[in-house]
């Protein structure tokens, strides 16, 4: 059966009870990247974020989205600067990292400071320094809008993420 043919039929979804949406979503490759900023005590804060997104050039506004129960909710909720670090492929460990209840996950890395302190770290693909703009609760995530200061990139190859897996992009990389 094709993909027209199995949507075709289809019921429009009870949410709770759809048991594909995470394989359905899985099918869309995304970056990693993982979100820096500091708390209200300035100790440095990061967490794993693949849910960046591009949303206007001018002027320049960016998003994520942050699970409502995260531990780092009210950092990110009141945190006037944040920093989008684009993980280069080399970079995966950061990413496993920065996805762990680690208390101390920024003892081992270098990164310097950005706009007000924020952590940028060393090694990434690009890094983009946000100015919080908005903050929405869409279900149970939260959006985050940040308008862009700064922006900087190296010409190293993104981390990919797709399916539960990374990867590369490779193929761009060879044609360019
Ligand atoms: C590749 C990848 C992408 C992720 N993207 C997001 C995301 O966009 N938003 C989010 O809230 N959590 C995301 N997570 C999960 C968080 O990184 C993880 O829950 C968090 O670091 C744990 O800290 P917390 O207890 O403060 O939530 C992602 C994890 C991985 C491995």
């Amino acid at each position: 059966m094709n993909l027209q043919e199995k949507i075709r039929d289809m019921e429009p979804i009870s949410w709770s009870a759809d048991n594909d949406h995470r394989k359905t979503f899985a099918q869309y490759p995304t970056g990693v990247t993982v979100v820096t900023t500091r708390d209200a005590f300035g100790a440095p804060v990061g967490m794993t974020v693949n849910s960046f997104t591009s949303v206007s050039l001018d002027p320049p506004l960016v998003s994520w989205s942050l699970r409502t129960s995260s531990q780092s909710r009210e950092t990110f909720r009141t945190a006037k600067y944040f920093a989008i670090n684009i993980l280069s492929k080399e970079q995966t460990h950061l990413s496993q990292l920065f996805c762990s209840p680690d208390q101390n996950k920024f003892a081992e890395i270098p990164y310097i400071e950005g706009v007000k302190g924020t952590p940028l770290l060393s090694g990434c693909a690009a890094v983009i320094e946000c100015q919080r703009q908005d903050f929405v609760t869409w279900g149970d995530h939260d959006v985050i809008c940040g308008r862009v200061l700064r922006h900087a990139y190296h010409d190293r190859e993104p981390s990919a993420f797709l399916g539960g897996v990374y990867g590369g992009f490779s193929a761009r990389l060879n044609d360019a």
